[in-house]
């Protein structure tokens, strides 16, 4: 049986892996971190009843951990609150499912040496679904062969998210300029802005859509969108839950999502 650990167990996206690690015949849910409705049963906050699994104030993870004793922590928080869990779930010598977004490079450092320092293994992912996974690989495919097309990525999410453009929008800009051999990335436009070859990243923040990419390549006379859509955020709890059994057995290293689907 493997034991899991969720920080931000309260939130949207901790409350689904929550239930998804229920279902599972394989796992245990040993501990929910958060920093709202701490001394609280985790099923009665989600609404399902009482699961003998108390939620513990994310500020003593260090001893929370050290209880618990997971195999694996699923975090899905904020930027800032990710790195310190990171740090602590590496010093236990506890495997990770790092979800959050929005990190900046300086937080992303920070972690990964956490993480080779202790030699456990981590999955990092900006989004855990397959087809976002094959969405990514569909991106190279088109930029190699559409190089000269000028190339603009517009995402849609919900009201709440915090943070922008999306961490699956960013990753999608680093793998086509990654396969264009280097291109300038630009957030918006405004004012006086002639285009030139670069990228552009726009995003959209209304109501309750869970998550659109699209990917134009535009040329003269034609264009092509490539485009995502989240219909729920369960495609991301069950991509992130599936991370969460292969990591268990993983070696020491950190890992993308594409390799728990083995796909390019
Ligand atoms: N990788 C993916 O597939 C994917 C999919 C959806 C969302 N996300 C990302 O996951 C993150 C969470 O998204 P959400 O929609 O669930 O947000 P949310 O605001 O609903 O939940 C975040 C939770 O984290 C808690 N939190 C804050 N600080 C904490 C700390 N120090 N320790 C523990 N918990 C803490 C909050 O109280 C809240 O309950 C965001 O960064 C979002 O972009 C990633």
């Amino acid at each position: 049986m493997i034991k899991i650990a969720v920080t931000g167990a309260c939130g949207k996206m901790g409350g689904l892996i929550i239930e998804n690690v229920l279902k599972s015949p394989d796992m245990k849910l040993v501990s929910a971190i958060d920093v709202t409705n701490t001394g609280k049963d985790i099923g009665e906050v989600m609404r399902i009843g009482k699961l003998d699994v108390q939620v513990w104030d994310a500020n003593d993870i260090d001893t929370v951990l050290g209880k618990a004793k997971p195999d694996v922590l699923i975090d899905f928080t904020i930027a800032q609150a990710a790195v310190k869990n990171v740090i602590a779930s590496a010093g236990k010598k506890v495997n990770l499912v790092i979800g959050t977004t929005g990190f900046t490079p300086e937080q992303r450092a920070l972690m990964d040496k956490a993480i080779k320092e202790n030699a456990i293994a981590a999955v990092i992912s900006p989004n855990f679904s397959i087809g976002v996974n094959v969405f990514w690989g569909l991106l190279a495919q088109a930029a190699k062969r559409l190089s000269d097309y000028d190339i603009e990525i517009i995402e849609a999410h919900h009201n709440q998210k915090k943070d922008a453009p999306s961490g699956t929008a960013v990753k999608a800009a680093e793998i086509i300029s990654k396969t264009l051999g280097g291109k300038d990335i630009i957030y918006g436009r405004h004012g006086i802005a002639p285009r030139q070859k670069e990228i552009g990243i726009h995003a959209v923040r209304g109501g309750d859509i869970a998550g659109d990419h699209t990917v134009l390549f535009a040329g003269d006379g034609e264009r092509i969108e490539i485009k995502h859509q989240a219909h729920s955020r369960q495609a991301f709890a069950q991509g992130a839950v599936k991370a969460a059994l292969w990591v268990s057995k993983a070696s020491p290293g950190i890992y993308e999502m594409k390799d728990v689907l083995e796909i390019e």
